[in-house]
């Protein structure tokens, strides 16, 4: 009697409260699609290691480098927690140097700060024998001071990327490439534009790979999934090969050959599940009633001068991220050419060339976290949040223009609100 009584109440509480499990199952909880927890652990190992060269963690390879631009990945990935931003003392120098002849196509990549050995150290000279024989970090100490700055001659340009926070990278991983090409179109039906007319207007293009995926990864949108970055992040600022990837040859010894991979395609995996299992940024309200107001006041400003037409609140099923994740022209002087970070093997995709972002193009980076994870913009130039706004030329030129019409007060309120963004 008992057992039939309790087995009454259990079916029950199972009617009561099943539709209310579901949602919460359901519910866009806004963490990342099932990641593997102990993927993820170990990855997190790998994640903070400090590689050192010939390191115990490589599989038969030469560990660290031969040439690098830091330990690990939470040298540079740390602000707000493992994983966040980094400051412009950790941005990567990149080079792309446009061939005199036509048709040929440029000669990109990285100059990396550090080598394993002195004959391994990479500078500018060895981009082009014009420029000087300074390294990245000594041309991060000229940074500010432009008599110091060496002239780059034309056909060759030198851009610096900022660390970018990756938290909530799960998300975007597993958003479809229909979402962004939505937005595509949705953009250019709101503007009523041609494609290729109109660039003061907020309309962007999704960034397209060669082979017809989408790219939603990098400042230029140049690398389609998570996974492929982060191999390419192993092998590019860490020296360490891996199948996905092979490790940077130093530029002044081009017959360098490393003794094999130093990675596997399984750590490789860790590292990807220990960044998709980062939680997504938060929305977190000031904590005086007054300063709730002004947050408020100032989210509907963002809305109402048109920061969301690029920066869309939610996209898909990710809610408040604040990006429409396409490529946009912000002006000549936010120039920086080449998706050069990443330079795949001919086996992996790559931008079409007639589809390589310009480049003035970035892709509208998620506001989401903004709080946590200063300086802004590609090369890290803005060191407040009102600079990058400021900053926006080209499509976002209008925009900054309305922004510096506001009433002080009024761009406080605004910068209120992207304080409310921060890290998980
Ligand atoms: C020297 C600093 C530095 C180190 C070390 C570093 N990164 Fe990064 N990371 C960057 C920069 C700069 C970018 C932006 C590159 C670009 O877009 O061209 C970036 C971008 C990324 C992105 C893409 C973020 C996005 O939203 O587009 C991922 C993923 C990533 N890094 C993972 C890693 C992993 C994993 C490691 C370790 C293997 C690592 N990074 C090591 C500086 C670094
Ligand atoms: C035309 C599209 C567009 C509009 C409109 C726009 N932005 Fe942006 N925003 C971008 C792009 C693209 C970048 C990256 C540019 C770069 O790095 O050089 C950016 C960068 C930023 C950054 C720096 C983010 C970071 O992580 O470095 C902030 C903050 C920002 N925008 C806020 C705003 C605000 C506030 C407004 C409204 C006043 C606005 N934006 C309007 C496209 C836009």
């Amino acid at each position: 009697m008992t057992i039939t009584k309790s087995a009454w109440y259990l079916a029950a509480a199972l009617l009561v409260f099943a539709p209310v499990g579901a949602r919460v199952l359901t519910w866009p909880s806004g963490q990342p699609a099932e990641v593997d927890a102990g993927q993820a652990q170990a990855g997190e190992v790998l994640f903070h290691h400090e590689w050192q060269p010939n390191d115990p963690l490589t599989q038969g390879g030469d560990g660290l480098g031969p040439v690098f631009n830091a330990r690990s990945c939470v040298a540079c990935h740390h602000q707000g927690g493992p994983g966040g931003g980094g400051s412009v003392e950790h941005n990567v120098l990149t080079f792309v140097v446009r061939p005199s002849v036509p048709d040929q196509p440029p000669r990109q990549g990285v100059i990396h700060t550090f080598a394993a050995a002195p004959q391994y150290q990479e500078t500018l000279a060895h981009v082009d024998p014009s420029l000087p024989s300074l390294t990245a970090s000594q041309l991060q100490s000229t940074r500010g001071n432009r008599r110091a700055m060496p002239t780059v001659p034309p056909g060759i340009s030198l851009t610096q990327r900022n660390t970018p926070a990756l938290f909530g990278l799960g998300l975007i991983d597993a958003l479809p490439d229909r979402v962004i090409i939505a937005q595509e179109r949705q953009q250019r039906v709101q503007h009523g534009m041609v494609s290729g007319k109109g660039d003061a207007l907020p309309v962007g293009r999704a960034p397209r790979l060669a082979d017809g995926q989408v790219g939603k990864f990098g400042w230029k949108g140049q690398v389609p999934t998570l996974a492929d970055f982060v191999q390419a992040a192993c092998a590019n600022e860490l020296g360490l090969g891996n199948p996905g990837q092979a490790q940077p040859v130093p530029l002044g010894q081009p017959n360098y050959r490393p003794v094999g991979l130093d990675l596997t395609l399984e750590q490789c995996n860790q590292m990807t599940a220990f960044v998709a299992s980062l939680p997504r940024p938060v929305e977190r309200p000031p904590a005086t009633p007054a300063l709730q107001a002004k947050a408020a006041a100032g989210k509907a400003l963002f809305t109402k001068i048109g920061c969301a037409d690029c920066h869309t609140p939610n996209l898909g099923s990710i809610e408040g991220i604040y990006s429409d994740m396409l490529l946009h022209r912000m002006g000549s002087d936010l120039s920086g050419d080449g998706p050069t970070y990443y330079t795949p093997p001919p086996q992996v995709v790559k931008s079409a060339p007639s589809t390589a972002p310009l480049p003035d193009e970035w892709r509208t980076p998620p506001l989401w976290g903004v709080a946590d994870s200063a300086p802004y913009l590609h090369d890290g130039r803005a060191k407040t949040l009102h600079e990058a706004i400021t900053m926006h030329g080209g499509q976002g030129a209008r925009v900054a223009q309305r922004y510096a019409q506001l009433r002080p007060e009024e761009q406080g309120q605004l910068v209120e609100f992207l304080q409310t963004l921060r890290a998980p």
